[in-house]
């Protein structure tokens, strides 16, 4: 009854396309080209959307990134400050235990005794309702991707601080830190500072215009993904790649309450912390939107034969899995 399952997989509805794909000899010949190809039929420029919005859209074309400083009314942004400020009352960010890192921060320990970092999924009313729901910031990601928005994003606050500054410090890198693009077509993250933010406190590097799929960007991705194919790892990217897409990086700094939206095809990087400000943010990530649950997430009403196939689909699928697991720890409990 679950060949289905068996043969898409346990992923196939929570997965988008990732960035590399594929062993050597297929993306010697050129494999990668053809992904980045299909993945970009149909979104290479923006959908058009209402007149009021039409000028952030043409920013976002020509750009990749916009950036819009006091984005909400004074007071709506104080309410999502309170919540943020109340989710971090009981946490000291000069405490480390590495007994307490995440599967990321114990990949990085280095960078992580350096800098605290404290990410939270928030459930809070101002949170949800003026920066999630938000109608501009939803309209021009279904804009830039082309999709439908059907599931809520990935949503966090997001604490960053580095703990003392010595030169240990500085050597101590995450591979966010290199210019990279987080995959090969549109896709949306969304960031709101919450205090101010600049060089000295690890601001937002974007390189603008490297968004494009030209056939620069098309050799950049066969080159990479040959790379990538070859020692199995990160593969990261340097300033000269982002010359020869003829831009450069540039610091997105922004006041508290600025809103930065971003096409993360485009090359971008973490910021350093030469100063012990925190860096403080509220992110969305839209990248769910690339996932067949977000093609097949249909609500009730939607009574037509697609809508009605994908819901029963979707539910089987994660009954499926869910049998899966329950019985994988019935087996592990009894061995
Ligand atoms: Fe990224």
């Amino acid at each position: 009854m679950k060949v289905l399952q068996t043969i898409l997989g346990d992923d196939f509805l929570d997965e988008a396309p990732p960035q590399f794909k594929g062993g050597v000899l297929a993306n010697v010949l050129g494999y990668s080209i053809f992904r980045t190809l299909y993945h970009n039929l149909g979104r290479i420029k923006p959908k058009k959307v209402k007149k009021e919005f039409q000028q952030y859209i043409d920013i976002m074309e020509r750009d990749g990134i916009l950036v819009i400083p006091d984005f909400f009314p004074e007071q709506q942004f104080k309410e999502i400050k309170k919540e943020f400020d109340d989710a971090y009352a009981d946490w000291d960010p000069m405490y480390v235990n590495p007994d307490e890192f995440s599967k990321r921060q114990k990949d990085f320990p280095e960078y992580f005794h350096t800098i605290a970092e404290k990410i939270i999924t928030p459930e809070t009313r101002a949170f949800n309702e003026y920066f999630v729901k938000n109608e501009l910031i939803n309209a021009i990601t279904e804009s830039v991707v082309h999709k439908k928005i059907r599931l809520t994003p990935y949503r966090h606050f997001w604490y960053l601080k580095r703990r003392k500054l010595d030169k240990e410090g500085d050597k101590s890198f995450h591979n966010a830190a290199y210019p990279h693009a987080d995959v090969f077509y549109p896709t949306i993250k969304v960031f709101l500072y919450l205090n101010d933010v600049d060089e000295k406190n690890a601001a937002y590097i974007f390189a603008r215009g490297t968004h494009k799929l030209n056939l620069k960007r098309l050799l950049l991705e066969y080159k990479l993904s040959v790379r990538f194919a070859k020692d199995n790892n990160d593969v990261s990217t340097n300033d000269n790649d982002i010359s020869y897409l003829g831009s450069k990086s540039e610091s997105i700094c922004g006041k508290a309450n600025t809103l930065i939206i971003s096409n993360n095809m485009g090359y971008h990087n973490r910021g350093f912390f030469s100063s012990l400000d925190p860096r403080q943010t509220a992110q969305l990530d839209f990248r769910n939107l690339e996932t067949w649950r977000n093609r097949l997430s249909r609500t009730p009403d939607e009574k037509d034969l697609f809508s009605r196939a994908a819901r029963k689909f979707v539910k089987y699928m994660d009954k499926a899995k869910k049998e899966k697991l329950r019985a994988s720890l019935s087996n592990n409990n009894m061995s």
